[in-house]
This record gives structure tokens, C-alpha cells and sequence, in this order.
């Protein structure tokens, strides 16, 4: 078998040996060039030069969606590498499998390719643009992902919120703005910096470093137990956010945290492409996956006849609609004066009950001033308005989803849970 390689190693001396002696020993694989950089590399992969690549650990911009377009033009990889744990670790999450000592011998290093072109066979169907993340799957936290129709129902106030009612129960939570048209998150709880720690963690994840006390450190505590992973701050930055670079965050805070509560925005459409993950960059890609993801979704919607007609057109189009994952619906805002005659939440329900088949929800009263307070000075609700309806309504809201019991003197707020037949 005689297999044509292409180089990419930091060393040049290192690599002129290495193909020195891979050509003076005969040992069936050649190396037909020596790439200067991993775009030189991707372009003669490209071209179709080779049948394997041996690259260095430590070449500049050696990333998880390189190691891809690698593999998917057909070439094996094998990786000349330290010996130390870390460096491994890195290198199979990057997605490398066959990874060679430094200073291993020609003989070495073609036996490696040799096996790698082997195992590796010729180039499949397109796969996704990012290899599968070994680790994705495991943790045990609740991804709960907070949707609600166009407008502003109040998705960012019921995430913030909720995330810290659960922290103040006790759970550990992170709070993700995945809002990629309008990030609010972080001026919620009061922090003016303008990093974009979901864009950093994302960046992390396709490094292969991602690691949960790398999430933490690239989230920022604002209460006990409650931190916050902001979100972009400038909307056109929405390609950073992509779907499989996502997972690996949602893995990993899943793993660090009791709750991962994520502010999914408004747009869900899957218009762009239907299949999970393309080349080309989808805006909404990263809040489909998270819902589809999801162990519960707060569906939120605006207490007044617009909110609830957006809401109702739209929630039937949720990636999880028809999968039986649970929802949660949750009415914002509730006031008589933007609803006319009679009870607003009953009227409310019956409308949803009519039109959405919805048969529950958790209704939210309107309360300008705590809300307004909360906004101006970047606090919860329940920092400012602890016996507030509204925060008592989402303090139940946060009791409800961690299966806490409501504290003995129940407050009136708990008639506001309620069910309604359709
Ligand atoms: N129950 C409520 N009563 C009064 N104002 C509210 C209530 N919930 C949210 N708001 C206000 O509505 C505005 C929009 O809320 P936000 O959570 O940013 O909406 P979205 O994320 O859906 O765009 C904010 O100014 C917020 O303070
Ligand atoms: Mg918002």
C-alpha cells in the first residue's frame, strides 16, 4: 500500500526529518507536501492531494471545525504530539483519534498512517461542519429553555428571574441569554461589561478546551449560586453561536449546574434549512437545538390581545410541538385594562384553551413598579419586591420546576396557578 501524506508540523526541522525518513525507508507512505499553515493544509486537502495528514499538536488555529473539513475531504489524521494528558485530551476533543510521540521514529509514525487511512476509508456522505463531541451526554442538570412570541412578553425577565428564584432555593443555576436578535441578560442583572460569554464559551467548545470550570470561569456570578453566561452584544456576531459548538456548552453547564435556565428569544423558525447542521450558518439553529434539547420549555406570552393571538399563532410551530416534551405556559402581564369585561386570567385561559389547546397556565400580574425597579437598578424581582404578586407568581413558578414544596404559609398568589379545562 502506498499512501501519499500531507505535513503540517511547527518544527520545520522536525518535519524535513520526519520526510527524509519516511522517503528513505520505503515504507510505502510518501509525503507529497509540506503545509505551512492549516489553510495550506485545507487547500491541498481540498485539491485532493493526499490520503492523510500528520500535523503537529501545538499548529496555530487547529481547531474542532479544521479537523472536520480533514476528515470530510477524506483524509486520515494523525496527530505528532507531547506526551502529556492534556495535550491528549485536547487533541480527541478536537476530534483527532490517532495521535503519535513527538519524537517517534519514521517507522512509527507510517505505521500510524498506514492504520489511520485504513480505519478511516474513503470520504463518506457530507457530515455535519463540527465532528461529534465525545463527551456530549452525560450531566445531570435541567435544561430548561424560555421561549415566548414576538414582541416583548417578557422572556429575559421570566429567565433572569426564574434562574434566581431556583438559586435561592438553593440550586445551582446559570442563566444563558441565547437571544440572538436582542441580548438582555446581562443588563438585567446589572452587569455593563460587553463580553459576550456564550460567544467565548462557543469559541472554547470549538478549541476543544471546554471544560465546566472553564464555563464557569467564563460566566459571571451575580447572586449566590447564580451565574449568568451573557449574550452577544452585538446582534450581526449571531454566526458565532452555532448549534454543534452549542451543545458542547449545554453539556457542560449541564454538568456544573442543577438548572441551565436559556432565554431562547423569539425566533424559532427553521425556514433557513432543515437539517441539523449545514456549512452555511443558521441564525435560529442555536435556539432549535436548545429547545429540541430541552427537558422543559416556558412558553411566554404577553397577557393582551396581541400577545396572546402571536403567542397562540406561533406556539404550535415550536421545534418540540408534537414531540410530547412538556411545556409551560406562562401569561405576562395579566391586567384587566388591556383585556375589557370579566376576569383577564380566566379570559386568557379561555382563549388558549380555544385556540391553543392549552390547558393550564401560570399567570404573571402586571406590576410596572417592580418591574421598572428591577430594570433601573439591574436587581430581581425578589430583591426588590419580594412580596410582590408577580415574584411570588414566579417564585412558585421556580418551587413548581425544581419539585420544592410551597413554604407552609401559602400566599394568595397560589389561586393564580390554575387549571382550565378546554
Ligand atoms: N409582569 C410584568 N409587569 C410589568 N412589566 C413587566 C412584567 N414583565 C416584564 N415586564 C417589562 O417588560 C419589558 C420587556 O421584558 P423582557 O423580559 O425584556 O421581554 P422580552 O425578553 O420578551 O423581549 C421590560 O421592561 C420588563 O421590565
Ligand atoms: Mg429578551
Amino acid at each position: 500500500m502506498n499512501v501519499t501524506v500531507l505535513t503540517a508540523i511547527s518544527d520545520s526541522r522536525r518535519e524535513a526529518e520526519l520526510a527524509a525518513g519516511l522517503h528513505d525507508t520505503d515504507l510505502g507512505v510518501t509525503v507529497v507536501r509540506r503545509c505551512v499553515d492549516v489553510a495550506d493544509l485545507l487547500a491541498a486537502g481540498a485539491a485532493g492531494l493526499a490520503q492523510a495528514v500528520v500535523l503537529s499538536s501545538d499548529l496555530r488555529r487547529l481547531d474542532r471545525a479544521t479537523v472536520h473539513r480533514l476528515h470530510d475531504t477524506g483524509l486520515a489524521v494523525v496527530a505528532l504530539a507531547p506526551d502529556d494528558q492534556a495535550t491528549h485530551e485536547r487533541l480527541r476533543r478536537l476530534g483527532i483519534e490517532v495521535v503519535v510521540a513527538d519524537g517517534a521514529v519514521a517507522a512509527r509514525v507510517a505505521a500510524a498512517v498506514v492504520g489511520a487511512v485504513r480505519d478511516h476509508g474513503p470520504a463518506g456522505p457530507p457530515a455535519p461542519p463540527y465532528p461529534a463531541d465525545p463527551e456530549v451526554g452525560g450531566g445531570g442538570g435541567r435544561l430548561v429553555a424560555v421561549w415566548g412570541a414576538a414582541g416583548a412578553p417578557g422572556r429575559s425577565v421570566v429567565a433572569v428571574n426564574l434562574a434566581s428564584e431556583l438559586a435561592g432555593l438553593g440550586h445551582s443555576a446559570l442563566c444563558v441569554d441565547l437571544d440572538t436578535y436582542s441580548a438582555a441578560v446581562a443588563q438585567l442583572v446589572g452587569l455593563l461589561d460587553d463580553g459576550s460569554g456564550v460567544a467565548a464559551a462557543c469559541r472554547a467548545a470549538n478549541a476543544g478546551s471546554l471544560d465546566e470550570s472553564m464555563l464557569r470561569r467564563l460566566s459571571v456570578e451575580v447572586r449566590p449560586r447564580l451565574r449568568v453566561l451573557t449574550g452577544i452584544t452585538a446582534a450581526h456576531r449571531w454566526p458565532e453561536i452555532r448549534p454543534a459548538l452549542l451543545e458542547v456548552v449545554v453539556d457542560r453547564a449541564r454538568r456544573a449546574f442543577d438548572f441551565v435556565v436559556v432565554d431562547v428569544g423569539f425566533c424559532v423558525e427553521q425556514d433557513e434549512e432543515l437539517s441539523y447542521d449545514t456549512v452555511a450558518p443558521r441564525r435560529n439553529g442555536a435556539a432549535v437545538s436548545v429547545l429540541r434539547a430541552a427537558d422543559l420549555t416556558i412558553a411566554v406570552a404577553a397577557a393582551d390581545p396581541v400577545g396572546i393571538a402571536r403567542f397562540v399563532g406561533a406556539v404550535g410551530d415550536l421545534p418540540t410541538a408534537g414531540q410530547g416534551s412538556p411545556h409551560l405556559t406562562v401569561i405576562n402581564r395579566v391586567r384587566r385594562s388591556a383585556i375589557g369585561r370579566g376576569d383577564p386570567a380566566q379570559q386568557i385561559a379561555l382563549a388558549l384553551g380555544r385556540y391553543a389547546d392549552i390547558g393550564e397556565a401560570v399567570m404573571v400580574p402586571d406590576d410596572p413598579s417592580t418591574a421598572d425597579a428591577a430594570i433601573a437598578t439591574g436587581r430581581t424581582w425578589a430583591e426588590v419586591a419580594p412580596g410582590s404578586p408577580a415574584r411570588q407568581a414566579l417564585a412558585g413558578l421556580a418551587r413548581r420546576i425544581a419539585g420544592d414544596p410551597a413554604p407552609a404559609a401559602a400566599p394568595r398568589w397560589r389561586g393564580r396557578l390554575m387549571q382550565v379545562r378546554s
